[in-house]
């Protein structure tokens, strides 16, 4: 089969295009025959060796796949071959999705609806089991809540925004320039503040006529994290699931937030398979009734992969890139 794979870490150019043996699949796994993937950061950290697959070089790229279950392994006994599943968390223990097959834990793919197609099941995997991960299930989001989230425009950004409008949340978004900012309203967003605000704080309240924040969803924490605890009121819940450098906060902030009994919580799809399937299975009818709608700025075939995450990587990408197996 053909896979994308790196035997060295390094940008773009390390990646090849590589034959190599189609996996079989081990007790508790399936594998499956992935019709497409999707570009995430994990997949450039993993790349360049900021992070390092546990199994080391080389590695086939991606985290997360679309496809029809190919083969089941012992003890398998929820799936079977021709199932439509999608999922997310491969690719860091062992190989990834840029691949025409993947052999997975079966424990993390959730069923497919036949309404929802194989490039939106791959765009949806990974950013909808963080964001509905992120609000709901760690930020405890409630109807009628107040909602920020931040790199709105994003691929976790703007399926966040959808979920939390979905929960009946007013939510605002941060993004940068005219494009963006249309794109996110588009999405349902309340308000749309520029992420490079002097006073973020401020603006984000002005935007809720001085109601606060009650979930923040924050990838960017490094930035964000003095502005999210000074946007939060009483109970509020900062979820922070990226963090590019060291966070600070001053004693004052930290303070203030003390007496307003926030909470600064983290979150990884990581943490939980049996979890993030859970959620996949209660993203699956928001995709197929359309309440929920992954954006697909740009599809690239598997040979160009390094096209794809170079277009990932660029600023201003509205939703998702997403990588296709079949030519
Ligand atoms: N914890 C987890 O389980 C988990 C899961 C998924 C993702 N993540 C992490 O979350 C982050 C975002 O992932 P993604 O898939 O949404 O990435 P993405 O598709 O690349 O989107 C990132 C967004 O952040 C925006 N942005 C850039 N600088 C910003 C700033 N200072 N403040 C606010 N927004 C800013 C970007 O806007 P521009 O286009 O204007 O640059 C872009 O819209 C990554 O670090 C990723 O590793 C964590």
């Amino acid at each position: 089969m053909r896979a994308i794979r790196y035997h060295e870490y390094g940008d773009e150019s390390v990646l090849s295009l590589d034959e190599v043996p189609k996996p079989n699949p081990g007790a508790g796994e399936v594998r499956v025959a992935i019709e497409a993937a999707s570009v995430n950061p994990i997949d450039a950290k993993l790349r360049s060796g900021l992070l390092e697959p546990t199994a080391g070089l080389p590695h086939v790229c991606g985290v997360d796949l679309a496809g029809v279950v190919d083969a089941v392994g012992a003890g398998v006994t929820r799936l079977e071959p021709g199932d439509r599943v999608y999922g997310t968390g491969f690719g860091w223990k062992d190989d990834g999705t840029y691949a025409e097959y993947a052999a997975v834990p079966a424990a993390g793919l959730a069923t497919l609806p036949d309404a929802v197609s194989f490039e939106t099941g791959a765009a949806a995997a990974l950013v909808c089991a963080t964001a509905w991960r992120g609000l709901v299930t760690r930020g405890d989001l409630r109807v009628g809540e107040t909602c920020l989230v931040h790199g709105a425009s994003g691929g976790v950004g703007h399926v966040a925004v959808q979920i939390a409008v979905n929960a009946g949340a007013t939510v605002v978004g941060t993004a940068r320039g005219e494009e963006a900012t249309a794109f996110v309203e588009g999405l349902g967003a309340t308000a749309v503040v520029d992420y490079r605000e002097d006073d973020l704080a401020d603006a984000v309240r002005a935007s809720l006529a001085g109601r606060p924040v009650d979930v923040v969803l924050d990838s960017h924490a490094d930035k964000h994290i003095e502005t999210d605890l000074a946007a939060v009121g009483r109970g509020g819940r900062v979820v922070v699931i990226g963090q590019g450098a060291r966070a600070a906060l001053t004693p004052e902030r930290a303070l203030a937030a003390m007496f307003d009994d926030a909470d600064i919580r983290f979150m990884s799809i990581m943490a939980s398979m049996d979890d993030q399937r859970r959620v996949l299975t209660a993203v699956s009818p928001l995709l197929a009734a359309g309440s929920i709608d992954p954006v697909i700025e740009a599809a690239y075939p598997l040979a160009e992969a390094a096209d794809a995450m170079a277009h990932a990587a660029s600023p201003g990408v509205l939703g998702k890139i997403v990588i296709g197996t079949t030519e």
